[in-house]
């Protein structure tokens, strides 16, 4: 690490940014969101030696939600390559709402701009090899324990099926596309792929580490194994960039300038190349879905360790 940071120091910090959470809003679309604890909060840096500095609620065990959109898009890109995965999504910002249909309908061919955003993480999952939505999800948790090196993650059933109940944004947007020829096969198993890869469930450990083989360039911290090749890890990344805080991604390079990631369900995952991976969580929401004190916590972290790769 550039600068050590302690355990003292991001307790320190947690502390600061908790009345943040009051800003915001846990997620409610998916009945099992909905009774998440706003005050469960939780930070990790993993560096590239492997080692971690944590604090906060380390316990609290919370799903991937759009932060599968990254790892989909890597299993995707492992199984067809770049050429057959950008024939079908695009590599654009939409600057629109991760869940918005709007562009879909604009664009001709209907090819949805990014990975990141709804539309093209559903495009992106019926990419990934299997025959059975179980068999496609089984592939990803096998790529995710891989890269936590913790072989017991597993979707959680409840926060599944709970979206797939509810998910008629997701369906509309896979009907759509299925009309206009960019998904195939059946919706419903799509759809029952994309609510078990978004309910996985991992720990704050789990996902900085996830973030720092991102930022060790695909390999393995302990045994230096290429895990994901390193121009398939930079495409992520670069996705992160652009969009993985869908239209805030803008302003958050401005004032964070890490690749990162957020979810749903109140976490957030950066990366820094040379550095390591960041995992923050706290489930209250802006009103673009991002982490209200996960933010707060990037942005300081970021500045106080000069962490901006601009
Ligand atoms: O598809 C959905 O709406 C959720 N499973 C994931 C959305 C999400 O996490 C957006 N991110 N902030």
């Amino acid at each position: 690490m550039k600068k050590i940071i302690t355990k003292d120091i991001l307790e320190a910090w947690l502390d600061n940014v908790r009345p943040y959470a009051k800003d915001g809003k846990v997620a409610d679309y998916i009945p099992a969101l909905a009774r998440s604890n706003p005050e469960d909060l939780a930070v990790a840096v993993v560096d590239l030696e492997d080692e971690c500095v944590s604090a906060g609620a380390l316990e609290s065990q919370f799903t991937l939600q759009s932060i599968s959109k990254v790892l989909s898009l890597a299993q995707a890109l492992l199984d067809n390559g770049e050429d057959y995965v950008f024939e079908r999504v695009g590599m654009e910002p939409s600057g629109d709402p991760f869940h918005s249909i709007y562009k879909l309908e604009q664009l001709n061919p209907s090819k949805p701009l990014n990975p990141m955003i709804n539309a093209g993480a559903l495009a992106v999952t019926n990419m990934i090899h299997g025959v059975t939505p179980d068999e496609k999800v089984g592939r990803l948790l096998s790529f995710i324990h891989d890269l936590t090196d913790d072989q017991s993650i597993r979707y959680n059933e409840e926060v599944s099926s709970s979206e797939f109940g509810t998910a008629y944004l997701n369906r509309s947007l896979c009907y759509y596309m299925k009309q206009h020829g960019v998904i195939s096969g059946s919706v419903e198993e799509n759809l029952d792929a994309y609510t078990k890869q978004c309910a996985i469930e991992v720990n704050i450990h789990h996902l900085a580490r996830i973030g720092a083989i991102f930022a060790n360039e695909g390999k393995d911290l302990n045994s230096g194994r290429q895990i994901l090749p390193r121009h398939l890890a930079r495409i992520c990344k670069t996705f992160m960039v652009t969009c993985g805080m869908y239209d805030a991604s803008g302003s958050f390079a401005i004032r964070v300038g890490i690749p990162a990631k957020s979810g749903v369900s109140g976490a957030v995952v950066g990366s820094v190349n040379g550095y390591g991976g960041i995992a923050v969580y706290g489930p209250a929401l802006d009103d673009r879905g991002n982490s209200v004190v996960g933010l707060k916590l990037l942005e300081l972290l970021s500045n106080r360790y000069d962490l901006s790769i601009f």
